[in-house]
Order: C-alpha cells, then sequence, then structure tokens
C-alpha cells in the first residue's frame, strides 16, 4: 500500500471543504496510513469530532488544554511521532497564521513545534485565494518549504467558480503517496509518449482510438514523483498535466515521431524512454483540405492508407539510445507474441495489457515480459500500476 506504516496528523480548519476531509481520512486509511486528526474550533462547526473519532479509531483533539496527553504538551507530542502533518482544508485564516508563525490554537502550535513536513491543501472563496495577502502568505509558505496541495479550480461553495477548491480527496491521497514515493530515478531523465494519434480524412474526420492517455499520464507522474526529469509527448487526451511534468501537445503519429526526436536530439542524455502511446499504425495518403461531401448512395469515399513511422523501434534503434519500454494490447499468447514484439521492436522491457478494454478504464492488469521470462502486476488502479512499474525499471536500469 502506498502510504503503508506512514503516521499522517491531519489537520481539519474551519471551511465547508471540512466534511471532505472524513473522505479524506478514510482513503488515507486504505492507503495505509494511520491517521490522527486535529480540528481547530471552527471546523468542529462544520463536522463533528465524533465522525473522525469513528472513522479513525482515535481520540481527536481539539484544544491546547487538552489533558489526555502527559505533561500538557499535547503540541509537542502529536507532532513527534507524525510522519508529515497535511492540513485539509487549510483556510486562508490557517495559511496566514502558520505563514507568520502564531501559535494561538492547537493545529498552529503543532504546525510550528513540528519537525515533520508539513503539507496544506487550501479551501476558501476564489476572492480570498487571490487576494494579495493570501498571495503573499502561501508565497512565504513555499519559501518555508511547506508543500502547497492545489487549489483546484472549479464551482464553490458559494455559488461562485474560479481557484479556492480544495483537490478531491483522492487527489490528495494520491499527492501525500507522491511525496513519500522513493527517489528511484532521482537525477535521471525520463521520455514518455501517451493517448491515442489522430489522422485527419479531412478538416472535420478523422481516424484514432479509444486510447484516453491515462496509463501514460500515471507514468509520467510517478516517473516524476520518484524524482525523475520527465517530458511527456500527449496525443489528444482530456488529461490535466501532472505536476512538474513537462508536456508537449500532438495530434499526429508524425508530429508525436518529430516531437519525440526533438526531446531526444534537445538533451544531452535520456535514460528512459517509455512508449505508452496508442500510435496508428496508418494515416490516410491523401487527406482532403475541403470537407468530403456525400455524393450517391456508391460514391463511398476510398481511403487509402501509408503506413506510420514506428517511433518505439526508431527510437530503440538510435545511437546512445535511452532504455526503452514498449506498451502491447495482445489479445491472446500474451508471452509468446509478447516476446516476438519485444524482439521486433529491440526493447529491454515490454509491458503486455492483460484482457481487453482496459481503454478508460482507471484500473489495469499487466504482464512485464524481459529476456528472463514474464512477471505480472495484478489488477490495480493505474496510478499504483505506474508506481510499480516505475520500481521495476529502477531496478533493470543500467547504472550511470
Ligand atoms: N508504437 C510506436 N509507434 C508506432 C506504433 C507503436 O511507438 N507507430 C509503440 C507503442 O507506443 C507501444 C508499442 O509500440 O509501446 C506497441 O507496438 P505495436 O506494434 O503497435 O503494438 P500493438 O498496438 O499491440 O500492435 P499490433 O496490432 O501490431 O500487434
Amino acid at each position: 500500500m502506498m502510504l503503508e506504516g506512514k503516521r499522517i496528523l491531519l489537520g481539519v480548519t474551519g471551511g465547508v471543504a471540512a466534511y471532505k476531509a472524513a473522505e479524506l481520512a478514510r482513503g488515507l486509511q486504505r492507503a495505509g496510513a494511520r491517521v490522527q486528526v486535529v480540528m481547530t474550533d471552527a471546523a468542529t462547526r462544520f463536522v463533528a469530532p465524533a465522525t473522525f473519532q469513528a472513522l479513525t479509531g482515535e481520540p481527536v483533539f481539539t484544544d491546547q488544554w487538552d489533558t489526555r496527553i502527559a505533561n500538557n504538551m499535547a503540541h509537542i507530542e502529536l507532532s513527534r511521532v507524525a510522519d508529515a502533518i497535511l492540513v485539509a482544508p487549510a483556510t486562508a485564516d490557517f495559511l496566514a497564521k502558520a505563514a507568520h508563525g502564531l501559535a494561538d490554537d492547537l493545529l498552529a502550535t503543532l504546525c510550528l513545534a513540528r519537525e515533520c513536513p508539513l503539507l496544506v491543501a487550501p479551501a476558501m472563496n476564489r476572492q480570498m485565494w487571490l487576494h494579495p495577502a493570501t498571495q503573499r502568505n502561501v508565497a512565504q509558505l513555499v519559501a518555508d518549504d511547506v508543500v502547497i496541495l492545489g487549489p483546484d479550480s472549479g464551482e464553490q461553495a458559494c455559488g461562485e467558480t474560479g481557484l479556492g477548491r480544495m483537490l478531491e480527496p483522492q487527489d490528495l491521497v494520491d499527492e501525500l503517496a507522491d511525496f513519500f514515493a522513493p527517489r528511484l530515478l532521482a537525477g535521471r531523465r525520463v521520455l514518455v509518449t501517451a493517448g491515442p494519434t489522430y489522422e485527419p480524412i479531412d478538416p472535420v474526420r478523422g481516424i484514432t482510438n479509444l486510447s484516453s492517455g491515462k496509463m501514460g499520464f500515471a507514468i509520467a507522474r510517478a516517473c516524476r514523483a520518484a524524482g525523475a526529469q520527465v517530458a511527456l509527448v500527449a496525443g489528444p487526451a482530456a488529461l490535466a498535466t501532472p505536476r512538474g511534468v513537462a508536456r508537449t501537445d500532438v495530434r499526429t503519429a508524425q508530429q508525436m515521431h518529430d516531437a519525440v526526436m526533438s526531446a531526444l536530439d534537445a538533451a544531452t542524455h535520456t535514460d528512459v524512454f517509455v512508449a505508452v502511446a496508442a500510435v496508428a499504425d496508418w494515416r490516410v495518403a491523401n487527406p482532403s483540405e475541403r470537407k468530403l461531401k456525400k455524393r450517391g448512395a456508391h460514391d463511398a469515399p476510398k481511403l487509402e492508407f501509408v503506413q506510420n513511422p514506428d517511433i518505439l523501434a526508431t527510437v530503440a534503434r538510435r545511437a546512445g539510445a535511452p532504455w526503452c519500454v514498449g506498451f502491447a494490447a495482445e489479445s491472446e499468447d500474451l508471452e509468446a507474441n509478447g516476446q516476438a514484439k519485444r524482439a521486433a521492436k529491440g526493447v529491454p522491457l515490454l509491458v503486455a495489457n492483460i484482457g481487453h478494454a482496459t481503454f478508460g478504464r482507471d484500473d489495469n492488469e499487466l504482464l512485464l515480459i524481459d529476456e528472463h521470462g514474464s512477471r505480472r502486476l495484478p489488477r490495480a488502479g493505474k496510478a499504483q500500476l505506474a508506481r510499480a512499474l516505475v520500481a521495476e525499471i529502477a531496478q533493470r536500469i543500467p547504472s550511470r
């Protein structure tokens, strides 16, 4: 599990998003963490401490003067045993206090007395978020090594729309997992392709496939969390760019090929290339410059195709090629076909999707095929599989 054995002190401050902190506490626990909740007085107006107590099985602390901890030292004790403090939601008031080192309640005091990292998930009205005072406080917190998670943009409880929504609980769990991820690829440079390609037939029509890009984006994110410098070349995919990843958007296989080659040329050295994109094998030979018109029932257009360059095979053949990972969608004889494809592409590792219809789903099941044979990564979320794959890659790549 992603947060196995971690002790997380979850600070809840007084914003409407406090109700989502209950789901967050559950999510952290499901990921293996032990959760201790501390609430501000204002937070208890939104959610009762009993909710968190029931969910976490731990007493909830709200008060500096709580006598349940020996020596009246709750502010020291609680932060000493934590691996991280996560404040979610973090109000504008809390950010101001933390930025200035105030210590007028238990949570603020804990943040000041801590030795562990502090992560905060701001949640507030968009004007409050954009106010220069809040932005100043956030800049100060960043300078003090506090990790700011979000906020997101969208519909707000007050009816307005804009920046200031707290990240969703699962996103926060994933952010925390990234934060604790071992830096297995520190100092490495990784290039990833993801998503489908789109091959035009005419200005409004084209040929594409059902790849959502989720697996490739998850791999880019996991490589980044493992400390790598990551470039992502993405076909049309409606997904947010993972934090800290340099993304280039393309449409066609030829554009993806060109973007990959320029990324390789621009970097002095790329350690790993992970080809996750579902690249169209063919494109229409002569796409029409005008929209094709219907003429008669027996006059359907006849399309001619030419083959696209094989990006992965081309990269694998380059002089000083990065260590290459290919993906494959095989419907039968997974291992034999996978080995054949691995050899044909000339790559050390091929990852086969097990089963059909993985496109667009949030989970997957993979078979890793290398020169020694195969190894299964059992069904799991794509984020978790991506982390497992990063560990496999890190074990196999040559040291520098
Ligand atoms: N690939 C690529 N460029 C292409 C085609 C594929 O880089 N023009 C990469 C994909 O990103 C993936 C792997 O090669 O890593 C998949 O190879 P491919 O032969 O296309 O596998 P399948 O899609 O499974 O194809 P086939 O129908 O030939 O079995």
